[in-house]
């Protein structure tokens, strides 16, 4: 007597694990997953403790990683540059911004890749004051790659920025599992032996 058995298990896991991570790009201590330091030019920028307190200078105990770098536009400098490189899918960039009607307003660019994508604009208020975290650019809808950002001042108007941190998001582990078990039990008169226990 013939017996047949056929077992087939498929086991299909299909698992899409790709889950979002945040990560810390500080003005000083730079990228914290990496540790890519930002690019500062011209080399007139200067960081928290550079600084004298005397001059009109944020709280670094308020920012990001108690540190912020910061530099003053003028025309003739024709440039400036703050250059961020992550690999991610967004980014949101952080400044501290002057209330102090002696110091200049806050006016930068942000150039994707090359190319224009947003700016930013902030009058001091004359309430004497720094505001901190201003989110002044974010892009979530980027390519999951590499890019470079610049924030970027030029023209013909004085500028104070102060780069304190920029947060990007990247996408880890987006994989695709397929397993398949096949178990097979097949039992035929040339192998009887297999099903006597
Ligand atoms: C990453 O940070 C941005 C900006 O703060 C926030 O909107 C987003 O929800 C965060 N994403 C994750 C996965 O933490
Ligand atoms: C800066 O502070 C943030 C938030 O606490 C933290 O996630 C990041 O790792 C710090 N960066 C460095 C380089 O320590
Ligand atoms: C500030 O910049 C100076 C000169 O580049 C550097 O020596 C110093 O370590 C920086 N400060 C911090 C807190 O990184
Ligand atoms: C400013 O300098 C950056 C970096 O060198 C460059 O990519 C950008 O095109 C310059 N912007 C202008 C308006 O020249
Ligand atoms: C985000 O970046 C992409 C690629 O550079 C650009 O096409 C798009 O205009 C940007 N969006 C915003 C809101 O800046």
């Amino acid at each position: 007597m013939a017996l047949l058995t056929l077992s087939a298990i498929f086991l299909l896991d299909l698992l899409t694990t790709g889950q979002l991570v945040n990560h810390t790009i500080d003005d000083t201590l730079g990228d914290d997953h990496t540790g890519f330091q930002v690019d500062y030019s011209p080399l007139i920028w200067k960081n928290s403790s550079q600084c004298s307190d005397s001059a009109i200078v944020p709280d670094r105990s308020m920012a990001m990683n108690d540190t912020w770098t910061g530099a003053t536009y003028y025309p003739a400098l024709r440039n400036m540059t703050a250059k961020l490189v992550f690999h991610g899918s967004a980014i949101y960039v952080y400044l501290i911004v002057s209330n102090y009607p002696e110091s200049s307003d806050t006016i930068c660019d942000f150039r994707m890749d090359g190319d224009m994508v947003g700016s930013y604009r902030h009058d001091a208020d004359g309430t004497y004051e720094f505001q901190y975290g201003v989110l002044a650019y974010s892009n979530a809808s980027l390519s999951s790659d590499d890019h470079t950002l610049l924030i970027e001042t030029t023209g013909t108007q004085s500028s104070y920025v102060i780069f304190d941190y920029a947060i990007y998001m990247y996408v880890v582990g987006s994989s695709i599992f397929l397993v398949i078990d096949i178990l097979t039990f097949a039992e035929t008169p040339e192998h009887p032996s297999r099903l006597r226990i």
